[in-house]
């Protein structure tokens, strides 16, 4: 498998380097390799404070490993990191380092760094008080904002710093270890309340020429232009010009952080409700309409990562999973419906990782839901690790509470027809074992099966409910009668999360 991504930034490996979390390519799909072994990250994110004191943190474990989570996303904030400039405390990451090492789990860190939801409201106190050598984003009136503006060199340089000197940390104290698994680069960027930053610096790079990169990406193909030339007033052309210059500082910071120890890294986005423009939404974030000027700007970010809260949640994910862009949530909505989208993530899009938001204060019911869901692929993390990118695979999730007709899909030489139980939570993912062999996983799903060619009927040799101990498959329950219909189909009952094989014949 073929090393993907990283940039041409990462030091040669070295020995210690050998493990090193890193992502590779597996047919069409990309995995996260994990001390030599590929690695499927059952994610959540704390709340936003919650690791700012250890104490605080260390109740969390026991309830993060009966979710059968592996991995908590936690930040680095660099206000606690370096409180008086160029003096490190990294106490406060090394405490939460052992407590997951102790809980037997990985860990990915935010840098919240410059800017967290487009604020800076986590600058160390020396940044915020110098307005003069750390200059702040303007509006188009001209009013300063807790922004700390992407055209200052000083305030590129001390984010750099101070994120090189965490990840030379990293390396000093989990280079062997490998409790940290990926590196989120800043937090929600994006330019609030105007398209684009209006400060003296930012007036004066919309006055510079367009960079060849971003002129190559232009419908027209323009040859040359400054900023202000091509795009004048319009709110999409600002867009793309704080785009590009977020993706410049977003690269610098990353770049100083690889030269150190070269994990992979992301940045993740705040989406955009429907109707809105950019200002109004975070806007010049990695968005998917973004993503060109992204990958020109910052090669060196591996992933460009959605924080996915709204309800078309397999419409987001997807627009997500794009050629040499691996998926990974860092951050989902926290409800019930969590334990299914999950499974579609896995299921269809290859995610490499899945992450509620708010884990830490997860309510019922989904905490039971996705403790169920997560169990389930903890169970089958290895078969989702070896078809992922092979087309056996496919996630099942109602495209809203409306859809009622059945989904169609087609894996090997079969036509699956999936309903979706109505008003409860229903979705899953489907695994082809073998040509005529399926696993199901999730819950409210039906399936009948028929040729693809059309030719003949599908009946159920055998059916099974079941789980995978130790790798092993394990019949709990021969499902025929009532529990397949006579012969007719599969069905995981709603209320439930549950793992079925089938085996099929023709007649
Ligand atoms: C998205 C942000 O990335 C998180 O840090 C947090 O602010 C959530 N929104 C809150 O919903």
């Amino acid at each position: 498998m073929a090393a993907v991504g990283l940039g041409a930034l990462a030091p040669a490996a070295t020995a210690a380097d050998a493990g090193l979390p890193h992502l590779e390519r597996q047919g069409a799909a990309v995995r996260l390799v994990v001390d030599g072994h590929p690695f499927l990250i059952r994610g959540g994110e704390v709340n936003n404070s919650a690791a700012t004191n250890p104490a605080h943190l260390a109740p969390a474990w026991p309830r993060m490993q009966a979710l059968h989570l592996n991995t908590l996303i936690i930040p680095a904030y660099w206000d606690q990191i370096e409180p008086e400039e160029g003096r490190f405390d990294f106490g406060t990451v090394d405490q939460e380092l052992e407590q997951a090492r102790a809980a037997g789990m990985h860990l990915v860190l935010l840098w919240f760094g410059t800017w967290k939801n487009s604020m800076s409201c986590y600058a160390p106190e020396w940044i915020k008080a110098d307005l003069a050598r750390f200059p702040r984003a303007r509006d188009r009136g001209g009013r300063p904002s807790e922004i700390l503006t992407a055209f200052a060199d000083a305030n590129l340089r001390a984010d750099a710093s101070a994120f090189a000197a965490l990840l030379r940390h990293l390396r000093s104290v989990d280079g062997n270890r490998h409790t940290v698994l990926l590196v989120q680069v800043e937090n929600e960027i994006g330019m609030i309340p105007d398209a684009r930053d209006h400060c003296a610096q930012a007036e004066a790079a919309y006055d510079a020429a367009v960079p060849p990169a971003v002129l190559a990406l232009l419908p027209g193909g323009r040859s040359s232009g400054t900023w202000r030339q091509i795009f004048g007033g319009d709110p999409a052309g600002e867009e793309i010009f704080m785009a590009w210059h977020f993706a410049r500082y977003a690269e610098t910071v990353a770049e100083a952080g690889k030269r150190e120890y070269p994990l992979p890294m992301y940045v993740n986005a705040a989406l955009i409700r429907p109707g809105y423009q950019p200002g109004q939404y975070p806007s010049g974030g990695p968005l998917p309409h973004l993503f060109a000027v992204w990958r020109a700007g910052a090669p060196a970010i591996d992933l460009l990562s959605p924080d996915i809260y709204f309800q078309d949640f397999a419409g987001w994910a997807g627009r997500y999973r794009q050629p040499g862009n691996p998926l990974f949530i860092p951050e989902a909505r926290s409800g019930p419906e969590a334990a299914v989208n999950a499974l579609y993530a896995y299921g269809q899009l290859d995610a490499i990782g899945f992450s509620p938001f708010a884990i830490d204060t997860l309510p019922e019911p989904a905490a039971k839901s996705l403790q169920a869901s997560y169990d389930l692929v903890a169970q089958l993390e290895p078969l989702i690790l070896s078809h992922a990118g092979d087309g056996s695979m496919a996630g099942l999730l109602p495209a809203g509470p409306e859809e009622l007709k059945p989904r169609q899909l087609q894996i090997g030489a079969y036509e699956l027809s999936v309903t979706f139980a109505a008003e409860s939570l229903t979705g899953g993912l489907v695994l082809q074992l073998a040509p005529d062999e399926f696993l199901v996983a999730g819950t409210g799903l039906t399936i009948t099966f028929s040729p693809a060619s059309g030719v003949g009927t599908v009946g159920l040799l055998h059916a099974e409910e079941g789980e995978y101990r130790d790798g092993q498959w394990r019949e709990t329950l021969r499902l025929s009668g009532d529990q397949t219909n006579q012969g007719r189909q599969i069905r995981l009952e709603p209320g439930r999360f549950s793992l079925q094989r089938v085996k099929l014949y023709r007649y």
